[in-house]
């Protein structure tokens, strides 16, 4: 999603937004720009496509020294992505400068009043109207803050503005609904983005923004008021993620980098949260255990990789804590009238914490009076800064779009409250929860095992490049698993591929199969009642003269004689084997989007958070 960073200090301004701009591309982006305000008055500069565009056009036409500047990536919504669309825009009169992330819902109301006022608009963003609209309150408000504060309340829908204005030239103003804004405090100097890893070079200490609030920086202070000016509290904390943690740390990819993370993010979302007895502790999460007993259904409701983990939480938690777990996509659940009541208990899945989707069916779920429950990666962020209760995943920046570590430490936090409710609500399988926390607590070096199969993959990926499309089939937690597969070859690899739960083959995806064509299979556990159904699809798939690449455990042989190409998995629990088999398909992903040379961090289309509907 769009990148925002904003600066007042004693640095050349363009220098610590270009910097920051750069820590941010992760996020997706189709155009860059800068504003500076200096003593000649506003000054930008913004091009389509990457920023070296940006920073090719600044050394031809280089902007005036200024200690004040703000900077964006844009991922169009509202208008193409082009020179004219992209972000600072400016007021008709040059006085004022604005930068966006988000949509503005009531952006055609707003527009035509201004036509109808004789402003001639440049551009088709929504973001413009902003720069036009804060010109005109300028006239009649006594400060930037406060011109900011009336136009705000204008608008609708989800949005954080950054503002300068020519007539106050070390001060940026900001106003945060829905969308990320994090303050960065320095030492004579503060800072505005989209995320800390902006602004992280340079200070450790953050505030988070909340829903609706106004914040004014200047070289010395930062005052944080609601939309009708009033002082608010603010969340002030430490980063504890240092830059190089962000960096690649020796890895070609950063995507690479954190597949290879896997064991240590588990390790981390596990630390403190289960005992030597296996007994699992989650007294932070806050609900009660009166709230928990109180529960009588649960949904899930997530995007993309995160639902993914969701279907797998639902086997873990229907088994051990006997409740009743659906999984919703969240882009569909608000709009299908679901059962909600108060004993319904809403869990979202989110790396971000920002995903407008995610957030929405939040926002709905908490209206119909049900309980949330965020399981999030990023502190301070929206989704778990409104939920009743949240689940921290420890998993680190996770800066490749393609989703990795975040995933697996997901489903280790779903798995994490699966055993804390049996246990709390002492189910019949309470007991034997125990047994399985301590399994978990393996898996960290499990998944390491796994990372060792990297060689074997490459060598696949190259075998099967030209392939016209690549299935992928699994049962009970296997299905998401092959899900997930196929997810990370189309984001990666931009090859059709498509996940089936193995026993609806013969109901018509069989009629897929021909000579030649790739199909992962992912077997469960040799003890596990479905594992001798899916030999029998390994045997199907194979007769249609299909290549079968069969995921296994190290000394299941009853499939070798099936099987084109074997990757070996380790040893663990049924309910626990997607923390190992999902690895080598993110491996293999990653691999093949390597072969054919695309940008494998940086996926065409994609943004890291999806932060509109
Ligand atoms: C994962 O590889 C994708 N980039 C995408 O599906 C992602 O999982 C989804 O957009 C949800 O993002 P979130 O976890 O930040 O809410």
């Amino acid at each position: 999603m769009c990148g925002i960073v904003g600066y007042v200090g004693p640095q050349q301004a363009l220098d610590v937004v270009i910097a920051g701009l750069r820590r941010l591309e992760y996020r997706g982006y189709d155009s860059a720009g800068v504003a500076v305000v200096s003593d000649s008055g506003i000054h930008t500069r913004k091009k389509a496509g990457k920023l070296v565009n940006l920073e090719n056009e600044l050394d031809f036409d280089p902007l005036p020294a200024s200690h004040t500047g703000i900077g964006h990536t844009r991922w169009a919504t509202h208008g193409a992505p082009n020179d004219v669309n992209a972000h600072p825009h400016v007021s008709e009169d040059g006085t004022i400068a604005v930068i966006h992330n988000g949509i503005i819902e009531n952006f055609a109301l707003l527009r035509d009043e201004l036509i109808d006022r004789g402003v001639k608009l440049r551009s088709e963003t929504d973001t413009e109207i902003v720069a036009h609209m804060l010109a005109a309150q300028m006239t009649e408000s006594a400060s930037l803050a406060d011109g900011l504060r009336a136009v705000c309340q204008r608008l609708t829908g989800a949005f954080t503005l950054v503002v300068v204005h020519s007539e106050t030239p070390d001060v940026v103003v900001a106003a945060r609904r829905n969308s990320p804004l994090v303050v960065g405090r320095g030492e004579g100097e503060n800072f505005l983005a989209s995320d800390v890893s902006a602004f992280i070079a340079h200070t450790r200490h953050a505030i988070e923004l909340g829903q609706d609030q106004i914040v004014e920086i200047t070289p010395e202070s930062v005052t944080v008021t609601d939309f009708f000016g009033q002082p608010v509290d603010v969340n002030e904390y430490e980063v504890t993620w240092d830059s190089a943690a962000a960096e690649k740390g020796g890895y070609d990819l950063f995507m690479l980098k954190e597949i290879a993370e896997q064991p240590k993010a588990i390790a981390d979302t596990l630390l403190g949260r289960i005992d030597a007895s296996g007994k699992v502790s989650l007294e932070d999460m806050n609900l009660s255990h009166g709230e928990l007993k109180a529960i009588d259904k649960i949904i899930i409701t997530a995007c993309g990789t995160a639902y993914h983990a969701g279907m797998i939480a639902k086997y873990a938690i229907e088994h051990w804590t006997r409740v009743a777990c659906e999984v919703e996509l969240a882009s569909e659940f608000r709009y299908r009238d679901p059962i909600l009541d108060k004993n319904t208990l809403v869990i979202s899945i989110s790396q971000s914490g920002e995903t407008m989707d995610t957030l929405m069916a939040m926002r709905y779920a908490r209206e119909q009076g049900s309980k949330v429950l965020a399981i999030c990666n990023t502190n301070g962020s929206t989704i778990p800064r409104e939920s009743d209760a949240v689940i921290y995943t420890h998993a680190g920046p996770e800066v490749a779009v393609a989703s990795t570590k975040a995933f697996l430490t997901q489903i280790v936090a779903c798995y994490l409250f699966a055993m804390y409710l049996a246990q709390v609500r002492g189910t019949g399988y309470g007991e034997s929860s125990s047994e399985i926390a301590l399994e978990l607590g393996r898996m960290s070096a499990k998944v390491d095992l796994v990372l060792d199969t990297s060689e074997a993959i490459r060598d696949l990926a190259i075998e099967i490049a030209d392939a016209r499309s690549i299935l992928f089939i699994g049962r009970s937690v296997g299905f998401p698993v092959a899900l997930e597969g196929a997810l990370k070859l189309k984001e990666l690899a931009y090859m059709h591929a498509e996940g089936f739960a193995a026993g609806e083959l013969k109901h018509g995806p069989i009629a897929l199969l021909e000579d030649g064509l790739p199909v992962f299979i992912v077997v469960p556990p040799q003890g596990d009642e479905l594992h001798d159904k899916i030999v029998s699809n390994i045997q199907e798939v194979r007769a249609r003269g299909a290549k079968t690449i069969v995921l296994a455990e190290e000394d299941d042989m009853s499939i070798n004689e099936f099987a084109s190409h074997i990757i070996r998995l380790p040893k663990c629990p049924d309910l626990l084997q997607p923390l190992v088999a999902v690895v080598p398909l993110q491996i293999f992903a990653c691999e093949m989007a390597t072969v054919k040379g695309y940008d494998v961090d940086q996926p065409r289309n994609l943004a890291k958070s999806v932060t509109v509907e």
